[in-house]
């Protein structure tokens, strides 16, 4: 894994959006997973300046969501189809055709989500997949315990997990109790992970999936598996990381590398 400390979440995100960028004039077509949550908001936003200001060209691109609730329509506030419309598809010129994200209302949740899988191996597979964390080490809604080769499909959400997403909903007991979601398994078949995370409240989880065992108690931890996976931090997150001077040092010294510790002088990427 390649860790890059960054001061606080605008760097992070910035950061974070050059990934995007980078993969995008790399690849014009290039297929995107993309997240949900707190975290990829700046980073977004970001995203949204430079298609503004750079051109920064999405009508080739195709995205995949990594989850939706069960059981809420896309129209209602709370649902991912809202967030991602809300936060970025509105303003980006991404084909409407080329935008999935799981179904929170099918009638048949076990086709859609091999008819899901079968459309990311259809468009080539995923370029890059942007990642959060949550507080309990979840990728996704991947909770702990679930399997490390788990595919698209029904999860039960963990109690924490309701609780850190309560924020969202107007009431904690409106929180769906299940998602469908993208399984370990799908995630790591990524060509290349990007996963942000910012604040102390993350730090745990952050240090247990950076040095701790690969477990399904973390399912994020099965990232170490991946041998493309970049983690852009925030200082806050990086506390509980034993590591932590030596990634420092790597950061410092690793000669052209694009993630370098940013002198006056030393673009960002
Ligand atoms: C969202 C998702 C989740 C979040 C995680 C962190 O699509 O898959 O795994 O990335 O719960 O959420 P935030 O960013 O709100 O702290």
């Amino acid at each position: 894994m390649r860790i890059v400390i960054t001061e606080n979440y605008d760097e992070m995100s910035r950061i974070g959006a050059r990934i995007v960028a980078r993969t995008i004039n790399e690849k014009p077509n290039a297929v995107l997973g993309l997240a949900t949550g707190g975290t990829p908001i700046g980073l977004y936003r970001e995203l949204v300046r430079m298609h503004r200001e750079e051109g920064l060209d999405f009508s080739r691109v195709t995205t995949f969501n990594l989850d939706e609730y069960v059981g809420l329509p896309k129209d209602s506030p709370a649902s991912y189809h809202w967030f991602m419309r809300e936060n970025l598809f509105q303003y980006l010129n991404i084909p409407e055709q080329n935008i999935y994200i799981p179904s929170g209302t099918t009638d048949n949740y076990e086709a859609f989500c091999t008819w899901y899988e079968a459309r990311i191996r259809e468009s080539g597979g995923i370029d890059l997949q942007l990642l959060g964390i949550g507080t309990d080490g979840h990728i996704a809604f991947n909770e702990p315990t679930s399997s490390l080769g788990s595919r698209t499909r029904i999860k039960t959400l963990a109690k924490q997990t309701i609780l850190d997403n309560a924020r969202y909903f107007e009431r904690p007991e409106d929180v769906p109790i299940y998602a469908i979601t993208m399984g370990v398994g799908t995630i790591l078949e990524a060509r290349k992970i990007l996963i942000l995370a910012n604040g102390r409240y993350k730090a745990p989880a952050v240090a247990a999936m950076i040095e701790g065992p690969v477990t399904s108690m973390c399912t994020a931890s099965a990232l170490q598996m991946h041998p493309e996976t970049v983690c852009v931090l925030d200082r806050e997150a990086t506390k509980d990381l034993q590591m932590l001077e030596y990634y420092e040092w790597v950061q410092e010294k690793s000669p052209g590398s694009p993630y370098r510790k940013r002198r006056e002088d030393t673009p960002l990427l």
